[in-house]
């Protein structure tokens, strides 16, 4: 009997101004294989279905259990992460190409710095500087962490950002992750600090004024984050804290 074997199609791009080009593969089909665990196989004998050799193709990916975000790219269309795209579960030939809205570097790895760009923007962080010699902070509720932790999940992964029609140089918006990430930061009673900061930073062009509620980004979150209601949430607090800036003029 022939042996059982996968089917893949992947774009590459040898750097970051070079053509793209998709190249195919056809490797030996294993038990559990993931679309990580091919990408291996192909680096371990590096030979497309025409015979040709050719290079291990690049890509990042680091945790394997979709916790670090890293290996996000475009499978049979959908953005999604590859160490969860099961083999056995897509259709083949299974097409993988890089996000799109992200600059390539090679292959399928992607520049997702504008994410951590906007992070750093609304002061996505606790600030904790100088106040190591303060004792504890402030206790948080378990209710309050159950409210919390769901926005904790985010991996930064950029799968919301791929997806969103708002998320393109015409409107520089931020992207849901990062409206979702202030609302975490704002609701912690020590991040609260810089709340006014972060609501202003996006007030403006690129802001939560940007998104459509097209609810894409909900779908395509690997995580589940809740980030219907955490744009809803972040836009009602950027709109009071406009209100009450333009009354304190
Ligand atoms: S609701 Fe739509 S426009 Fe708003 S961030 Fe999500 S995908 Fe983008
Ligand atoms: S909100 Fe979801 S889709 Fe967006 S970066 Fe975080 S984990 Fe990924
Ligand atoms: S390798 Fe970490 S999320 Fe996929």
């Amino acid at each position: 009997m022939a042996e059982k074997t996968i089917q893949i199609e992947i774009k590459r791009q040898s750097g970051p101004e070079a053509p793209s080009t998709w190249e195919k593969f056809e490797i030996p089909w294993k038990p559990g294989m993931n679309v990580i665990s091919v990408m291996r196989e192909i680096a371990a004998n590096p030979v497309n279905s025409n015979g040709q050799e050719t290079t291990p193709i690049a890509y990042d990916s680091n945790c394997l259990e979709e916790i670090c975000g890293s290996c996000a790219m475009v499978i049979n269309g959908k953005a999604r992460m590859a160490c969860s795209a099961l083999v056995d579960k897509l259709e083949q030939p299974i097409r993988v190409q890089p996000l799109t809205k992200f600059p390539v570097v090679r292959d399928l790895a992607v520049d997702r710095s504008v994410l951590f760009e906007n992070l750093k923007a609304v002061k996505a962080w606790v600030p904790v500087d100088g106040t190591y010699d303060l004792g504890s902070g402030p206790r948080i509720f378990p209710q309050q962490q159950e409210a919390a932790y769901p926005l904790s999940n985010c991996i930064s992964c950029c799968c919301c950002m791929e997806v969103c029609p708002q998320f393109n140089d015409a409107t520089g918006f931020v992207g849901a992750a990062t409206i979702a990430q202030v609302k975490l930061f704002n609701s912690h009673p020590s991040g609260k600090v810089l709340k006014e900061e972060r609501l202003r930073a996006l007030a403006g062009d690129g802001g939560v004024q940007e998104c459509g509620f097209a609810q894409n980004c909900v779908q395509a979150c690997p995580k589940q984050l809740p980030l219907t209601e955490a744009i809803s949430d972040v836009t009602r607090d950027v709109t009071l804290q406009v209100a009450k800036d333009f009354l304190r003029a």
